[in-house]
Formats: structure tokens, C-alpha cells, sequence
């Protein structure tokens, strides 16, 4: 029997895994930078705290969970969100008697039974955060989407666009949730069946709507903007003006009411290029009253948004943001037992210093052992036979490498440096002495341009050119 994954879950293998750590590490600095620290949630909830907060009429719950019955008959569901679990670790945990607002964000797996297709599966990935406390000012609301904007430019994830709304709350939004209501009873002939369904569960959803034919029906609906309450109109005001001291570009739409039932106010989405229908890599909200529903403090708010990462990742692919670097600095090709020890050694100090190297674990033939050193894309071959040895040399070869267009693939030289001091005491600058602030390895083109910039790394010195 031969065993495959199920449908709609997938494996992220390597190189593209190095790609998602990227990502998420990205996500780990910058929110950090904001004040966000990290919450790890449990996968799996009881299956009441999605139906209470994201709503018992909804998609997600009612068609989309992954459920099942505990042995002690309790109803368990894999979580297709996350918000709900911080709202439950945040009142559990008596969080709201903690200073400010508690920013957190979380990284992992979401599980919704949807129809498979592109940027869409059974098991995704989110990057979300969450700001719980007693201000709802609207610079919060500005400054979690300045954050999300921040971590897509560093990314530099290209074309995306923020697309904003708000959607009232307790006072304002049920008159014209009714006033909608009204107004679709009276086209519900016209409507599909999930559109006239809606009309009694959730009039709201209908907006939501992709069908072709309902689209010039939807135009002519009332607009929540025209109904929102003072206070939610101030709120939405300052939002933007907020935004606007950011110099964040936004679009409104008024359609945008978002499928989860805990929203309230402002509403906002992202979509990003490369995605095909499935374009929306962001969303979040506010979601003023979902403390108190679950048992906690009514004064506490909250907002957030969560990206979803698989197409995230999907749309930096599709530029050349997404190139993944790292790969192999070295190649250690040994030939002879007497080698061997030495670059054991050597392969162990490279690492130490926090180059990547491949050392093969038995003698190889030279042609076969360098040909392996390309097929893997090492960068650099250091190679140690015999006559090495005898010289107390080591040869490096620069290889074309991974990403021969911003290397000097055109150098071919081949050098002598001495190892003698392998065996001594000099100290070896680590990689980490070649990043900056960021992580990235600007200075580390030091060590890439050649095997001279090799030899600085190592405290080496060239001892002799060996060939061309
Ligand atoms: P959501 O809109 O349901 O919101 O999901 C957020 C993002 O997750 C979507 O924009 C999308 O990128 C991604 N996503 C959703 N379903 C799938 C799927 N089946 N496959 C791939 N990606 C998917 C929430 O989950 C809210 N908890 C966001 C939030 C946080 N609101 C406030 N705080």
C-alpha cells in the first residue's frame, strides 16, 4: 500500500521550507519591534468556543470544522482560527489585569474542511496577531495595519493592496442588518441559493457575494457607511486619518464585512498578486465585544487580523523576493586517510564560526567528489588530499554556487591557504560578526567575493596560487 498525504494538506519541503523560516522569522522581528510577543496556543479546543465566537451560522462552523467527539464525549475541534483561543488564553489567564494593552501574535497551523484549490487547503498556515485591552482608539486600529504593512515591505512582497470598512457595532449595525433584509426579501427571487439562505441567517454575507448575476443586484443595496451610529462614524473617521498619518494607501469598500460573526467596526483585508481567486493574504478586524461574550471583562477590546502564509508564500514566489539564499559555503573534499582527521577538524571550526558545510562521510574519487560539490551548489570547494597535507595547505575552489547571477561566477581560480593555523589557536570571526542589525548577511559578501575574502574569515593567509 503506498501512502499519500490527505487532500487538501500538503508537505513544505526543503528549499521552500527555508523560505517559510524566513518568513516567519521576518514576522518574529518586526512585530517584536511593535511590542508583540509571542502566545503558543493549543491546536485543538473545545469545539463551543469557535461555534460562541466565530459564530454557530457561519461557514467556518457550520460546514468547515474538523470536529470529533473526545472519549469522554466532549466535543473537540481542530481550531480553524486563532482568535477565539487568545480571547479564551487572555481571560483564562487574567490577562486584563496586566499594564496597557497585551499584544500578541502566534504562528501555526489552521485546519477548515474547504474545497481544495489554489492557495486554499485543509490545513493552512496563519501568521496572526491580537491587541486586547480596555482603549479602542483608533491608532491601535492604524498602527496593527502599519505593522502588517511594515512586515510586507520588508518581505518586499510586491502589489499589495489594503482595502478597508466599517461595519458599526451593537447599536447601529442590527437596524441596518434589518433595513438589508428587508431590501433583499424583496429581490430574493433573483438570488442564488446560498444568497437566499443568507437573508435569514446572515444578511451580511450576501455582499460577500462572487456570483456574476447578483453583482449589479448587490450595487443597489444600502451601504452600512449610510447608517453607521456617530460614534462608529467618528471611530471610522479617525481611523483613516490615522492611517493617513502613517502615509498608508487604503481603499474602502463598503462590501467588506468579513465571515466570522465576532466583528465589529473596522474591518480590513489585503490582497496580494499571484493568487488567482483565492487573493486575499490578510484579514482582521475589531472585535469589541468577544471578551465579554466568552466570560470575560466587558470593558476589554480587541483587534487583529491574521495573514494567511501559504499564500503569502505563493505571491513572493512570484517575484524575486522569494529567492531563497543560504545553501552550502563549503564543500570539504578529502582525499586519503591522513586527510580525513584534519578535515574533520576543519569542517568542525567552519561550523563553529557558522559557515554551512557539507563534509562527505567516506572517500570519494576527486572527479566524483567535485562533481557532487556542484550538483549541491556549494559555493566554495576546500579541498585537502595528500599533497596538501604535505605543504600544510588547503585548496579552495570558487564554484558557481547557488545564485551564480550575484556572484562572481566568472572566477575560477584555484589558491593555497595555509592550515597550519587550523591546528592552533586562532580565533575564527562567526558569520553572525558579518550580519547586521537585520540578519542579513551584508558583510558576509566579504567572504563570498573569493576565496581571499575565505581566508579573512578563517584569520588565514594565502600562501601560494595553485592554479588557473
Ligand atoms: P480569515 O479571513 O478567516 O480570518 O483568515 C485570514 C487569512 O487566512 C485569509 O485572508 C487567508 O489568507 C488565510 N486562509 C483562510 N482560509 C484558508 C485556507 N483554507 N487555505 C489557505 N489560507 C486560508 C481569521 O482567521 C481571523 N482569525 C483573523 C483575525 C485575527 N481577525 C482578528 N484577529
Amino acid at each position: 500500500m503506498k501512502f499519500q498525504a490527505i487532500k487538501g494538506v500538503r508537505d513544505i519541503l526543503p528549499p521552500e521550507s527555508a523560505l517559510w523560516n524566513r518568513v516567519e522569522q521576518t514576522a518574529r522581528e518586526v512585530f517584536g519591534t511593535f511590542g508583540f510577543a509571542e502566545i503558543r496556543l493549543p491546536i485543538f479546543e473545545q469545539s463551543e468556543l469557535f461555534a460562541r465566537s466565530v459564530g454557530q451560522e457561519t461557514d467556518i462552523v457550520s460546514k468547515e470544522m474538523y470536529s470529533f467527539q473526545d472519549r469522554d464525549e466532549s466535543s473537540i475541534s481542530l481550531r480553524p482560527e486563532a482568535t477565539a483561543s487568545v480571547v479564551r488564553a487572555y481571560i483564562e489567564h487574567g490577562m486584563q489585569t496586566l499594564p496597557g494593552n497585551v499584544k500578541l501574535y502566534y504562528v501555526g497551523p489552521m485546519f477548515r474542511r474547504e474545497r481544495p484549490q489554489k492557495g486554499r487547503y485543509r490545513q493552512f498556515y496563519q501568521i496572526g496577531a491580537e491587541v486586547l485591552g480596555p482603549s479602542d482608539a483608533p491608532g491601535i486600529d492604524a498602527e496593527v495595519i502599519e505593522m502588517l504593512l511594515a512586515f510586507f515591505e520588508r518581505l518586499k512582497l510586491k502589489g499589495a493592496v489594503l482595502s478597508i470598512n466599517s461595519i458599526g457595532d451593537k447599536n447601529c449595525r442590527p437596524a441596518y442588518v434589518e433595513l438589508l433584509r428587508a431590501e433583499l426579501q424583496k429581490v430574493r427571487e433573483q438570488l442564488g441559493a446560498d444568497s437566499q439562505r443568507r437573508i435569514d441567517t446572515n444578511p451580511l454575507r450576501v455582499l460577500d457575494s462572487k456570483l456574476e448575476h447578483e453583482q449589479v443586484i448587490i450595487e443597489k443595496l444600502p451601504r452600512i457607511a449610510d447608517h453607521l451610529c456617530a460614534e462608529c462614524r467618528v471611530h471610522y473617521d479617525e481611523v483613516k486619518r490615522h492611517l493617513a498619518l502613517r502615509g498608508i494607501a487604503y481603499q474602502e469598500n463598503w462590501r467588506l464585512v468579513r465571515g466570522l460573526d465576532y466583528y465589529m467596526r473596522t474591518t480590513f483585508e489585503i490582497t496580494a498578486p499571484g493568487l488567482g481567486s483565492q487573493n486575499a493574504v490578510c484579514g482582521g478586524g475589531r472585535y469589541d465585544g468577544l471578551v465579554e461574550l466568552l466570560g470575560g471583562q466587558a470593558t476589554t477590546k480587541g483587534i487583529g487580523f491574521a495573514i494567511g502564509t501559504d499564500r503569502l508564500m505563493l505571491s513572493l514566489q512570484e517575484s524575486p523576493a522569494g529567492e531563497v539564499g543560504g545553501g552550502l559555503d563549503v564543500y570539504l573534499a578529502w582525499f586519503g586517510a591522513a586527510a580525513q582527521p584534519v578535515a574533520i577538524k576543519l569542517a568542525r571550526r567552519l561550523r563553529d564560526a557558522g559557515f554551512v558545510v557539507e563534509l562527505p562521510a567516506v572517500e570519494m574519487k576527486f572527479g566524483k567528489s567535485l562533481g557532487l560539490a556542484d550538483r549541491l551548489k556549494a559555493r566554495h570547494a576546500v579541498i585537502l588530499g595528500n599533497d596538501e597535507l604535505a605543504a600544510g595547505v588547503v585548496a579552495v575552489k570558487r564554484l558557481p554556487g547557488k545564485n551564480p547571477a550575484s556572484e562572481d561566477a566568472g572566477y575560477k581560480g584555484v589558491q593555497g591557504l595555509s592550515f597550519g593555523d587550523a591546528r592552533s589557536n586562532v580565533v575564527i570571526p562567526t558569520r553572525s560578526a558579518f550580519q547586521d542589525r537585520r540578519g542579513t548577511l551584508s558583510g558576509f559578501a566579504l567572504w563570498s567575493r573569493g576565496p581571499e575574502g575565505f581566508l579573512a574569515a578563517l584569520g588565514m593567509t594565502m600562501v601560494r596560487s595553485l592554479a588557473n
